[in-house]
């Protein structure tokens, strides 16, 4: 049996902004294509905090947050055939609904679409799987189709969520020739290296244009992919892309980080003096403008979850959970401060929903 409501963390007022609290949702009744997961593990997004800060998906609170989960399917809609009622699951939960983080320990439950729900290996831990889905996915659309074999691939900011998994893709799946990848401090530095970067930059320190000009004999990279949401970043990884490549951002892309105000970027302008291809992926707009979620992003969107999981399993892109906090109002604040303040995470910070379901796998 299905119960009412559970008690999330999430938003009760608009634009409310950190700390979350604890907000009573109703447990939703799978539509045709989607599931409901009885959440074991979930695992800490910025774009959490962010929604509680700006709610820009409109949503009318109170909102419970926490989209990347891991579980059980407790229920399928009619049309659902890709996972059955008790598989266990990892998915992410529609951005524009509700996520599975719960404030007491009473359980908690997410919807997800059929098509972003895929079966969990055995041999992965609930953990793990929830650490995958959103940063999985951003690292898939940011690298999947824009990078050919052989190419040299800079990815900056290879010791964080998406980042890593990122570096883990392009030099493991991708047949990348080098992956040259930066970090801020020397643990993500070692996390970039350990995940497959041929090269690891500071960030902070290092020249990063000429640093890359000098390791590619002046002519630049073929494909950058920068998910770090940092404009001084965009600015200077746009210098390092050859004449005739490709430039990748995640988000809303250069000028539009604040989301409130429009700022001047100069990357348009660097790009076209190179001639290279600007590229913008984001996962948010499938969820803020639904008929972007076509029958092919649907199609790409499930193969990544398949592939998500496949890897994890046989070891070839594998989240690294450098922090893992019980799933409560007090453990969730502290974790999405720390990702805001930037320069305190490394990979992942995992959360344990339930910790039966995790015990008993
Ligand atoms: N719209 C979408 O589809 C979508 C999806 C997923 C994520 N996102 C956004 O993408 C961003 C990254 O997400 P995440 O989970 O990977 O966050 P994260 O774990 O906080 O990682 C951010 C990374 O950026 C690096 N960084 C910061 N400033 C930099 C600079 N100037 N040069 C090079 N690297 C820099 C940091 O490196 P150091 O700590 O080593 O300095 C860190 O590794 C967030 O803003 C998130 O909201 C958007």
């Amino acid at each position: 049996m299905r119960p009412e409501t559970f008690t999330g963390v999430g938003y009760a007022r608009d634009r409310a902004g950190l700390p979350l609290e604890a907000v009573e949702v109703p447990v939703p009744e799978p539509a045709a294509d989607q599931v409901l997961i009885r959440v074991a593990a979930s695992s800490l997004n910025p774009l959490e905090y962010k929604l509680a800060e700006l709610n820009f998906l409109c949503r009318t609170p109170p909102v419970a947050l926490g989209f990347d989960v891991s579980g059980v399917v407790v229920e399928t809609g009619r049309d659902v055939t890709r996972v059955a009622v008790g598989d266990e699951v990892a998915a992410m939960a529609d951005l524009n609904g509700d996520g599975g983080w719960s404030a007491t320990p009473g359980g908690a439950y997410a919807v997800a679409r059929e098509f972003l729900t895929a079966r969990k290996p055995p041999s992965l831990g609930f953990r793990d799987a929830a650490a995958l889905p959103m940063c999985f996915l951003s690292a898939f659309a940011g690298l999947y189709e824009h990078v050919q074999a052989g190419d040299v691939i800079y990815i900056p900011g290879g010791g964080g969520g998406v980042g890593h998994l990122a570096v883990q893709m392009a030099a493991r799946t991708c047949k990348a020739r080098t992956v040259i990848s930066s970090g801020g401090r020397p643990e993500s530095v070692a996390l970039a290296r350990d995940s497959g970067a041929d090269v690891v930059l500071d960030h902070r320190r290092d020249d990063v244009a000429a640093e890359i000009a000098r390791l590619t004999d002046g002519r630049g990279v073929d494909v950058v992919f920068d998910a770090t949401y940092s404009e001084q970043s965009f600015e200077e990884t746009a210098k390092t892309v050859r004449r005739g490549g490709s430039w990748v951002v995640l988000g809303v892309g250069p000028g539009r980080t604040t989301r409130v105000t429009e700022t001047p970027s100069p990357v348009k302008t660097i790009l076209d003096e190179r001639g290279a291809r600007y590229v913008n992926v984001n996962l948010l707009r499938y969820f803020s403008e639904p008929a972007t979620l076509d029958g092919a992003a649907r199609v790409f969107l499930g193969h990544g979850m398949d592939l998500a999981m496949e890897w994890a399993e046989r070891g070839v892109v594998v989240p690294h959970v450098s922090r893992t906090v019980d799933s409560g109002v007090e453990e969730i604040n502290a974790g999405l401060r720390a990702l805001k303040a930037g320069g305190g995470v490394l990979g992942k910070i995992a959360v344990i929903v339930d910790p039966e379901l995790v015990a008993g796998e």
